[in-house]
This record gives structure tokens, sequence and C-alpha cells, in this order.
């Protein structure tokens, strides 16, 4: 990693944001946004969604190749291990209030998380390793609990067997999913797991980068993603979505009447990607297929017309929320448990990340330009 890259840029305007700096070097992943490519360890989104599963990208983010067999058999089985949550853990998922946000739930109980875990503060690469693991495999089971418990059910306790994708939405109703549920579920993970510098990867090196634990970069990381600037955008989709439905209102009133307002239409822009992001693709056509196949072609239609006057209005093409948010909700999954759900993915870039960090670490420090008043002094009273 190289923190002080030449390419780092802090005076000018252009730095606003930290836009276009170049702040590591990180064999993790590509984008190319102008082309709109994105890859982890140099392989396409679209060949990994087609082909592999989120535990068999989870591997890939952590040891930087694919999984032999005994691989993926040996990572399933600690996932399926690890699965079950402390009591006390879901304790404090009881008492948390109901209308509690579930990301806020989240954060709490995965800084709790590491009050239970015996390797916390080791900071060997091998317990950090194993607490990607262990996360990755608890951080379902807490969003299905707190779903569960703020609706007056009981937990579904974890399967010890089956995909995350089963489980979860095994944990989350209490039924065994369908294939086709499974798969987009699978599929959703698996565009999420990964993306670069974003914000929250981004807050979890800086926490990283000063040699705390991986808990608290990734409950920091977590407070990142629930910004509606950054995955808390999925959510903002579909109470949009469900908003127009209920009111009736035509799309292109909608959105022309929040832009003339100077609002921000949730699901569409971009920092890095000037065309359309790859996985709003892949997940547009996710749309289509569960749309047609649950008879809610009406969510195809409003999806369309929205991207359709953003695009004419701004410029602005859908990301990866936009097309989200009509998936999960056709999967009967409430809208604010969709960036949870982001979470349960995003989990494996985060500790690929941390691993990576820590493999070449250097404190991240950044400079402001100071621009306030100098040499004022304190008048006695
Ligand atoms: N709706 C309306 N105007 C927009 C939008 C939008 N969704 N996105 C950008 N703009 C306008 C913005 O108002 C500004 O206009 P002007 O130059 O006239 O003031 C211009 O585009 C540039 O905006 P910016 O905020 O400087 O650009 P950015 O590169 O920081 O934007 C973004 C990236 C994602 C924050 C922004 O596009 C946005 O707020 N989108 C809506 C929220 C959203 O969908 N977030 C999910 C991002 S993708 C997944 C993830 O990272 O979690």
């Amino acid at each position: 990693m190289q923190t002080s890259s030449s390419k780092l840029r802090i005076n000018g305007a252009s730095a606003r944001g930290l836009e276009d700096v170049t702040a590591f070097t990180s064999s993790i992943c590509l984008i190319d946004g102008q082309q709109g490519e994105l890859a982890y360890r140099g392989y396409d989104i679209a060949d990994l969604v087609e082909h592999i599963t989120f535990e068999d990208v989870a591997w890939l983010l952590w040891h930087g190749s694919l999984p032999e067999p005994h691989n993926r058999d040996q990572l399933q089985e600690r996932l399926c291990a690890e699965r079950h949550l402390p009591p006390i853990v879901l304790d404090v998922l009881r008492l948390t209030p109901e209308e509690t946000d579930p990301m806020a739930a989240l954060r709490t109980a995965v800084s709790a998380l590491a009050h239970f875990d015996r390797e916390a503060e080791d900071s060997s690469r091998a317990a950090n390793h194993r607490k990607a693991v262990r996360l990755t495999a608890r951080i379902p089971t807490v969003v299905a609990a707190f779903a569960r418990l703020r609706r007056g059910l009981e937990p579904v306790a974890p399967r010890m067997s089956g995909s995350t994708a089963r489980n979860f939405l095994y944990m989350l109703s209490g039924e065994m999913p369908g294939p086709r549920a499974e798969q987009t579920m699978d599929a959703a993970l698996v565009l999420h797991a990964e993306h670069g510098l974003n914000a929250s990867t981004f807050a979890a090196r800086v926490i990283g980068a000063t040699l705390s634990d991986t808990y608290s970069a990734v409950t920091g990381a977590i407070g990142a993603l629930k910004g509606p600037l950054h995955g808390g955008a999925n959510t903002r989709v579909m109470q949009m979505l469900l908003a127009l439905r209920r009111s009736g209102q035509d799309p292109v009133a909608f959105v022309r009447k929040k832009l003339a307002a100077n609002e921000r239409i949730m699901g569409f822009g971009h920092r890095v990607y000037k065309t359309i992001d790859p996985r709003a693709r892949y997940l547009r056509g996710m749309l289509y297929s569960l749309g047609r196949e649950r008879d809610a072609m009406h969510w195809v239609k409003t999806c369309n017309d929205l991207a359709r006057v953003v695009k004419h209005e701004k410029g602005l093409n859908p990301n990866v929320d936009f097309f989200s948010a009509p998936v999960y909700h056709m999967l009967g999954i409430d809208a604010d448990l969709y960036t949870p759900i982001f979470v349960m993915s995003r989990i494996t870039g985060w500790t690929a990340h941390l691993l990576e960090q820590w493999d070449n670490n250097r404190l991240i420090r950044p400079r402001a330009r100071y621009v306030g008043p100098r040499g004022l002094q304190v008048q006695a009273a």
C-alpha cells in the first residue's frame, strides 16, 4: 500500500470529497467508471455472478484466488459452525426498541459481538481471518433476529447447513425459500460484496490503519454504509417506489418536482461510474425475471419511467441501490432491511481490505488546508 501516492492532491478544489484521489494501491477490486466495468481479484462481476456463489466470492476476496473444492467445504463448515449468536447479544437485540433503525441495531450488535470473541484483540493474520469468517456467518443471524423480534416474533435458529442466502431467508421467515429466491439473494450478495474504496471501506481502512481491531473497523464501516448517500439509499428507493404506488402519482411529475426543489432522487448517480453501474444492469435483469414470475410488472414499469426521466432531466444513470430495492421487495423483505443485507455481503469486502491494510500498514492521516482566521486573541472580560 502506498499512502503517499504521487496522485494525492489535497490542496485544490478537485479534491473535494477526495474525488479522483488515489489513496492506496490494492489488488482486490478494479472499477472502470468510464466503461462500466467491475472485477473482483481480476474476475469480471458478470462472470462471478453467473458462475459462483457468495461463499466462493468471500474466499476469492480474502485469499485472492478461487477456492479449490476442499477450500469450499472447509469455509462452508466454518460459516455454518459460527452462525449462532452469543445469548447475551441476542438479549441486546431483545432489549433494543422495536422502532430502532435495523442498521443502528446491527451496528450495536456487531460492536457487542466483540465482547464475546476471545480473539477480538488478537491482531495476528490468522485471527483476523477467522474474525472475517465469524462476522460473515453471524451478521445474517443478527439481521434476521432483529427483524423478527421487532415484530414480536421469536428468532429462528440458524441451520447448520446451506448457503448464506438460503439460511438468511429461512431465519427471516421461518420457511425454506424456493430455489428462485435463494438464487436471487445469492446473486445480490455476490454483486454487493466489494466495491473498491467506497466510503465505508475507506472508513474501515482508516480505523484499521490505527491498529485498532476488526470489530471496531467493521462497526465504523456499518455507520458509514448507513448514510443515504451510500448504502442507505436502497431503503429510500423502496420507500419512494411504495409512496408512488400508494399515491398513484405520475413518476415523471414526481421527479420533476423533486429536482425543482433541489432534492436528490435516491438510487441515481455515482461518484465513479459515468455510465451504467454494471451491478445495476444485472439487478435490472433480476427485476424483470421476478416481476414476470410474480405478476408484478408494475415495479418494472415504475422503475423504467423513473430511470427515463432522471436520465432526461439530469443525465444520471441508476446505481446498484435502484434495482436491488424492488428485487428485495418482491422477495417479501421489509424496506429497512435492505441496507443490513448490504452489510451481510460487504463484510467480505471490508475484511479483505482490512487484511490487505494490515499486510502493509501505515497510519492514514491526511491534512486539511486551514482557511479560518489566524492570530485572534482572547479579550479579557
Ligand atoms: N438526484 C439528483 N441530483 C443528483 C443526484 C441524484 N441522485 N446525484 C447527483 N446529483 C447532482 C447533484 O445535485 C449535483 O448537481 P449540481 O452540480 O447541479 O449541484 C451533481 O449531480 C453532482 O453531485 P455530487 O453529490 O457532487 O456528486 P457525487 O459524485 O458526490 O455523487 C452520489 C454521488 C452517489 C452521492 C450522488 O449521486 C447521490 O446523492 N445519489 C443519490 C444517493 C444514492 O443513490 N446513493 C447510492 C450510491 S451507489 C451505492 C453505494 O455507494 O452505496
